[in-house]
């Protein structure tokens, strides 16, 4: 049977290379963003058997997002792959960022994430399968000076993703979180995060968009609560829980100060 798969930021980066995949999988694929014209180009270059839907709306606005979720409702549409890959990564010191910046990321890394998460899981429970793929970062585990807001919110989407695993496992629903380390799209781009000037950057290697693409559905075809993507991510994440706190916060600080604020 056909597989459904709903993607929100997927006109870019990891949710495109993402929904090209699932396409070439054979599955039908809704992909989300706000530009409506990058997202049928996107759309276009998709290849698979099912002509792709578009939905071209902004999932930092509660309003516009409940009005998508009523559409999806009034059609008894519940994907069996939902994929919340939109976020934002507002970059600087928290208090010289602009609040309009961090306040509209948290709205689309947390709220909206969490929003159409219960709503799917919801739908995918009583339907007894069901896969929400949730992408988070390596940082998720780190308090990140310099990147503190961002790396708060992604805590908030393993903490949440990693709970719901648990609460619906039973039912034939999985919840995976996705830990990438920096990844080559246009998310350093010259409005959202901007890591390209820090030591982070400088000394870590990237790993590109389809990688991470393929980790996504392996963690939908394998059930995976988490995955965490390659040895850089695998040294964020495995040495937080043994540093000392002084000690981590001050590598930290080493590794993301020299962010422009986001403003
Ligand atoms: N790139 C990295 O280094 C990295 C590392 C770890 C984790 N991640 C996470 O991976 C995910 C994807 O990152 P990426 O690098 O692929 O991002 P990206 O290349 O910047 O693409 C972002 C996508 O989200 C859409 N989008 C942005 N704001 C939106 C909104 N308010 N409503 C709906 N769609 C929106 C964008 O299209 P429009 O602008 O047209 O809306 C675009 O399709 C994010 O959650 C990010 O935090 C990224």
């Amino acid at each position: 049977m056909t597989k459904t798969y709903l993607i929100t930021g997927a006109s870019d980066g990891i949710g495109l290379e993402t929904a090209r995949l699932a396409a070439a999988e054979g599955a039908a694929v809704l992909l989300v963003a706000r530009d409506p014209r990058r997202l049928a180009a996107a759309a276009a270059t998709l290849k698979g058997p099912i002509t792709p839907e578009v939905a071209a709306l902004d999932l930092a606005d509660p309003d516009a997002l409940e009005a998508f979720i009523g559409q999806l409702d009034a059609r008894g549409y519940v994907p069996d792959v939902l994929v919340n890959n939109a976020g934002h990564g507002a970059s600087g010191a928290f208090v010289d960022s602009d609040w309009t910046k961090i306040d509209i990321m948290l709205r689309l890394n947390m709220n909206a994430l969490a929003r159409l998460s219960h709503w799917a899981a919801r739908g995918m429970k009583a339907r007894g399968s069901g896969a929400i793929v949730n992408l988070s970062a390596a940082v998720a585990t780190r308090p990140t000076p310099y990147f503190g807001a961002y790396a708060a919110s992604k805590a908030f989407v393993t903490n949440l993703s990693l709970a719901m695993h648990s609460e619906l496992k039973a039912h034939g629903v999985s919840v995976s979180a996705i830990h990438p380390p920096a990844v080559r799209t246009g998310f350093g781009g010259a409005d959202k995060a901007d890591l390209k000037t820090t030591l982070v950057h400088k000394l870590f290697p990237t790993v590109g968009p389809v990688t991470v693409a393929r980790a996504v559905l392996g963690a939908v075809a394998r059930q995976r609560r988490s995955v965490i993507i390659g040895p850089v991510a695998g040294i964020v994440m495995g040495t937080a829980p043994i540093l000392p706190r002084a000690l981590d916060l001050a590598f930290m600080t080493l590794l993301f100060k020299g962010q422009r604020a986001a403003a």
